[in-house]
């Protein structure tokens, strides 16, 4: 379903283009180098912060990115928003290229981004103002931005804070305030890079939960950057990121049945995860790749139940 066609007649770049336009977004060959400068302003050092990614998302996805610290998730982020442009390589938001200065306006509110700090990213000092900032700089008329407004402050669970003084939230309910101004400029895509970094564990949840509401009702694409990995189990796919690359892809289970692996790489699994694959290297047969509590409790009630069957089949032979 999702495999790219061309048509035989299409020259090179024609296919590029045909096949860009099939993506939500569409990264080829990435390659991103800082340069760092002494005080003469010569450059000093080159850090590839991004080095040869490839990464294809379809509209509706949710996307997670994990990776050590430094290994370039950020920089790959800034680059679907346009806040930074290729040193080598294209990336395609909804067929648009984003190396094209003409495109810039529009992948911005094509793909919206979010922060760690929701305090740097509200300006207002009413909620329903703050989230209304985004449409009204697009030029949408008054009453259809009040519509936008109550919309998204509806759909992250933030209508009956839109009197209030942002100052006065948790910081769970100032990023669902932020992920509400990102959504009524009605994005096809949030990028959101790690959202619930700054956050205790229920603002954490708050904030999933918002971010999988806008996906599961509202259909927009997300791609979640994060260091937790509970945060990922829900992904339709999970990108494994080290030294400025792609270095895993696949489904959440697919990922974290590679515990030692995804260790190697100096990342956790779920706890939970870790818990099963101790369990089995302890010869406990349950199947790999457990992500929730439920599944574990499941398959242990299920292995039990077969011992008790083997037991009494043991009794009854005697
Ligand atoms: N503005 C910059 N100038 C120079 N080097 C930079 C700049 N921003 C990032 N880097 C370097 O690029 C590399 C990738 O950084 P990036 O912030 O993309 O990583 P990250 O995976 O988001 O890390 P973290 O998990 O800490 O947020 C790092 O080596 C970092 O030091
Ligand atoms: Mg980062």
């Amino acid at each position: 379903m999702y495999d790219c066609f061309y048509l035989p007649v299409c020259r090179e770049g024609e296919k590029t283009a045909r096949k860009v336009f099939f993506y939500m977004i569409s990264i080829q060959k990435l390659i991103h180098d800082y340069f760092r400068q002494d005080e003469d302003g010569n450059v000093a050092e080159k850090v590839r912060a991004v080095d040869g990614v490839d990464l294809e998302v379809h509209a509706g996805e949710f996307i997670v990115i994990l990776g050590h610290n430094g290994c370039g998730k950020s920089t790959l982020a800034k680059h679907i928003n346009a806040l930074l442009y290729p040193t080598e390589g294209e990336v395609w938001v909804d067929g648009m290229n984003t190396a094209e200065e003409k495109n810039v306006w529009d992948v911005r509110q094509k793909a919206g981004m979010i922060f760690q700090n929701p305090d740097n990213q509200i300006i207002a000092q009413v909620v329903e103002e703050d989230v209304g900032f985004g449409p009204e700089n697009m030029g949408i008329p008054t009453e259809k931005i009040w519509e936008r407004v109550e919309e998204s402050l509806k759909t992250v669970g933030m209508y009956e804070f839109r009197k209030k003084s942002p100052g006065r939230l948790s910081g769970g309910q100032k990023q669902r305030v932020c992920i509400a101004g990102v959504m009524a400029m009605h994005p096809k895509c949030i990028i959101m890079d790690e959202p619930t970094a700054m956050l205790d564990p229920s603002g954490r949840r708050e904030v999933v939960a918002a971010a999988r509401d806008l996906n599961k009702k509202e259909g927009i694409t997300i791609i979640l950057i994060t260091h937790y990995m509970e945060e990922a189990i829900d992904a339709d796919r999970v990108f494994v990121m080290d030294h400025g690359r792609v270095v895993m892809q696949g489904t959440p289970r697919e990922i974290f049945s590679r515990v030692e692996d995804m260790q190697e790489l100096h990342l956790d699994v779920p706890q939970v995860t870790l818990l099963a694959h101790e369990l089995r290297k302890n010869g406990v047969r349950i199947p790999a790749g457990i992500l929730t509590k439920e599944e574990l409790a499941d398959a242990l009630i299920k292995r039990g139940a077969e011992q008790k069957g083997r037991d009494r089949s043991v009794v009854t032979h005697h």
